[in-house]
């Protein structure tokens, strides 16, 4: 072995940590734990069938030009199919705004591969998604936290922080912001709220990050305009995914965002991976071609909306009265507040023995707060086990409250 391995590895590998979900995932693999810790979506949504035919009917036509490497931007019919999707819309864009990229996770490695020098400051919500905050702090990023409220991201509270930044001679890279049943809340921003951190955006010449993996999951309520389309002023890089909507095994993401901003991601997404897998991105073309991806996400949308509520009777149903939750209207997480004085790790450990799990909610809190929250997932576990599961944390947490009394 090299006699200095550690002073060898790069600064980058040095900044990067152990994702403390991972660490905690592993507590929770035994079969017989009921697990709401995981992001995973639920295997029955993943259109095995419909796969089945799509790949066998694309090798056969078009044989070995479905393995070859193709462009770093993306195949260009996918590309036309997803800006085709976002035009339907009313949203302005063209192929230049939009890159193929390996998973929303390869899009947020790269904004901050292209952005983030060492110590630069990056603004993220409080709490925050783990892998968002991990790919920019692995390329040097300070990371400043804003609290929310009911609506996302608070914009007094954003405006304070960038006043206060300013005065410090400071210009934070960008806000990252998860405007959809975000990840862990479940929150979503109204139109207003959006509108607010554009403004102050604008003002304090910042861009924003806008990370959308759930935003096609909605299950009540009105569907919410992008970011980027309220902007209309190259202020807003938007990343989407098809791995809650389609199947995160494909690992397709994509940017959607300024010409220029693009540019700088092909290039260093070469260098990362060269192109997406060719298959996957092929594949992805004719499913959306087919009419079943519609049908598909519809069936996602209320086998969720299900499980969701099924979680939000069972919390009503046996949760003390003094532990708050969120209702999302779409996603896959709601977010748990207990009392102050209370320490969701130590019920982690506790909840691990009765066999039922969750992730602690400070991990998602870049200033260390958020000790007295849990997230739940609720698209993973069938209704079955949801039900039993809440009822044992709800039980944990009863004996917690009597201790504590
Ligand atoms: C907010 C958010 N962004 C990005 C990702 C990464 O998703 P993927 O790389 O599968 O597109 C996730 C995954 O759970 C997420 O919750």
């Amino acid at each position: 072995m090299i006699s200095d391995l550690k002073g060898t590895f790069s600064q980058i590998s040095n900044n990067n940590k152990r994702s403390a979900i991972r660490e905690i995932l592993k507590l929770t693999q035994n079969p017989e734990i009921i697990s709401f810790a995981g992001g995973l979506p639920a295997p029955e949504s993943f259109p095995v069938d419909a796969l089945d035919s799509i790949v066998s009917d694309m090798l056969r036509e078009e044989g070995a030009a479905v393995l070859q490497y193709d462009a770093t931007e993306g195949v260009s019919e996918l590309r036309e199919v997803l800006v085709k999707k976002y035009r339907a819309e009313g949203i302005q864009c063209s192929l230049d705004n939009l890159i193929v990229t390996t998973g929303s996770q390869q899009g947020l490695d790269l904004v901050g591969k292209v952005f983030v020098n060492q110590g630069d400051v990056v603004i993220c919500g409080l709490p925050s998604y783990l892998g968002g905050i991990g790919a920019f702090q692995a390329y040097g990023a300070k990371m400043e936290g804003v609290p929310m409220d009911e609506q996302g991201m608070s914009a007094t509270l954003l405006e304070a922080k960038l006043e206060e930044l300013k005065q410090h001679g400071i210009k934070p890279k960008f806000i990252y912001v998860i405007p959809d049943f975000q990840n862990p809340t479940g929150i979503t921003m109204p139109e207003s709220r959006r509108l607010e951190i554009i403004a102050l955006a604008h003002q304090y010449d910042v861009l924003i990050v806008e990370d959308c993996p759930y935003r096609e999951v909605r299950f009540e309520g009105k569907p919410q305009r992008l970011m980027y389309q309220l902007d209309q002023d190259n202020h807003v890089i938007t990343l989407g995914t098809f791995s809650k909507i389609f199947a995160p095994g494909f690992r397709i993401g994509w940017v959607l965002g300024p010409k220029d901003v693009n540019e700088k991601i092909v290039v260093a997404k070469q260098s990362a991976d060269l192109c997406t897998p060719t298959f996957v991105q092929k594949i992805a073309v004719r499913y959306m071609n087919s009419g079943v991806f519609e049908e598909n996400l519809q069936k996602t949308i209320d086998l969720y909306h299900q499980r969701r509520d099924v979680m939000l009777e069972q919390l009503e149903k046996h949760m003390p009265k003094e532990i708050k939750w969120t209702r999302p209207e779409g996603g896959m997480f709601l977010f748990i507040t207990l009392p102050e004085h209370m320490d969701a790790l130590e019920l982690f450990h506790k909840a691990i023995e009765k066999k039922v799990a969750f992730v602690t909610g400070n991990v998602f809190y870049c200033d260390g707060g958020g000790k007295n929250t849990i997230r739940l997932n609720f698209s993973y576990v069938n209704n079955e086990k949801a039900i039993a599961g809440v009822e044992r944390l709800a039980d944990i947490v009863k004996a917690e409250m009597l201790v504590e009394a």
